[in-house]
């Protein structure tokens, strides 16, 4: 069975007679793995109580765009972003046309034009709304903007009628939310990728390091497992839960990662180096724990092995993407690296600023190759992982 862990889910209830399924669907969503918060439209809840998907969910639902409080919370904007899927269930004819209109009028509404995340709706209506030609190019809009179509069924519906229009049941719904993550572009291929900090140990308790916190290579192995590859990481020390299906190699220091990577990288595909290398290492490691003496002391350093470069310069087939983190001239200076190092590709970010980039969810990156520069514009890390992967498969695949 496929697993959603490490997948946040916005549950999005409209106002149909289906949406007494939608409890079952949150249940459901959470015990693959998923973490779900759930948004009603203000109609959802002539159909089901917002308390009982606040019970399930753990989290407050959220209903109102226009709520000072909530807004203090995880505003829309924040919702949007949190999400991996924003899945619409059930969606009614009205909330679907709304879709199409861009409309921006309820909180959901507002969501589902925000979000960088994939989208999926689960329609449910009366079989006669269903085959209006205005639903159908409506649904036929959707389909265009990549918008995923959860069924609907046939069958007796609510009203008595019986034809097209039903809600699907809540486990065929969570099977697509799940084979939805799992695209197997990458299937077969093995990838490594390095990440988060290293620790260059200057006497038995200090060491030279930096704020890398590793997500950005962590997002990359989730979303490299979701297209179906093998994946290892060569993680720096980090506070991370990895992902599933990943096997971790723990190393240190940059000179552990270097040995570990070319390790790695014999029977490998991919190699992606989004660790965060510290670049000197003090040349001589006190073996007792510095006393604090004298009034100044000299630390000699030295530069430490580039890993990316020596995994380039040893596998030649390797598909290699650096990284570059610039405070200028960013394109210049990436393309600089990427000759340089010998890559394949490039993904370059601004770390002058403070709201994406280290320690950050989130990240806005440029995808540089020897004959293409594609931006990616302020997403989640998590999103941003994919786009990766996803440039990375069709890049292999030319
Ligand atoms: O030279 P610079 O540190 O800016 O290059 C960044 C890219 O090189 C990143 O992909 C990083 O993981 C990689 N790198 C490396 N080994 C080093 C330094 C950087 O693999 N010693």
């Amino acid at each position: 069975m496929s697993t959603l862990s490490n997948k946040r889910i916005i549950v999005g209830i409209t106002g149909g007679i289906a949406a007494y399924k939608s409890a079952e669907i949150v249940r459901r969503l959470q015990d693959r793995g998923a973490e779900v918060q759930v948004v009603m439209t203000p109609s959802a809840e002539e159909f089901i109580r917002p308390l009982t998907l606040q019970a399930l969910s753990g989290y407050p639902v959220h209903a109102d765009l226009l709520d000072p409080e909530a807004e203090a919370g995880m505003g829309h904007i924040e919702l949007a972003r949190w999400a991996d899927l924003l899945l619409i269930a059930p969606a009614t004819a009205d909330f679907v046309a709304s879709m199409v209109h861009g409309r921006g009028n309820s909180l959901l509404n507002a969501i589902y034009l925000a979000t960088p995340a994939r989208i999926a709706v689960a329609p449910a209506m009366n079989q006669g709304m269903w085959s209006h030609p205005a639903t159908s190019d409506n649904m036929q809009t959707l389909k265009q903007r990549q918008v995923m179509i959860f069924g609907p069924d046939s069958g007796i519906q609510a009203c008595g009628d019986i034809g097209e229009g039903r809600m699907q049941q809540p486990d065929t719904i969570v099977d697509q939310v799940a084979n939805c993550f799992e695209t197997g572009q990458l299937s077969g291929k093995k990838v490594v990728i390095t990440a988060g900090p290293t620790r260059e140990a200057i006497d038995p308790v200090r060491y030279i390091s930096n704020h890398s916190s590793g997500k950005m290579g962590y997002s990359l192995a989730a979303a490299a497992v979701e297209a179906g590859a093998q994946v290892t990481i060569i993680s720096g020390p980090v506070s991370l839960t990895p992902p599933d299906r990943c096997t971790v190699i723990p190393a240190v220091s940059a000179a552990e990662m270097h040995n570990a990577a070319l390790a790695a990288c014999v029977d490998a595909d991919i190699f992606i180096a989004s660790a965060a290398v510290a670049d000197y290492r003090p040349v001589n490691v006190a073996e007792q724990k510095i006393k604090k003496s004298a009034d100044s002391i000299e630390l000699k350093l030295e530069k430490n092995p580039d890993i990316v470069s020596a995994v380039a310069e040893n596998f030649s087939d390797l598909f290699v993407v650096g990284f570059a983190a610039e405070t200028q001239d960013i394109e210049t200076y990436a393309r600089d690296k990427l000759v340089r190092k010998k890559l394949d590709a490039i993904v370059a970010n601004d770390v002058s600023r403070t709201d994406v980039g280290f320690n950050s969810d989130d990240n806005e990156a440029w995808w540089i190759t020897a004959d293409s520069c594609q931006a990616f514009s302020k997403r989640s890390k998590t999103q941003l992982a994919r786009d990766i992967i996803d440039a990375i498969s069709k890049q292999i695949a030319r």
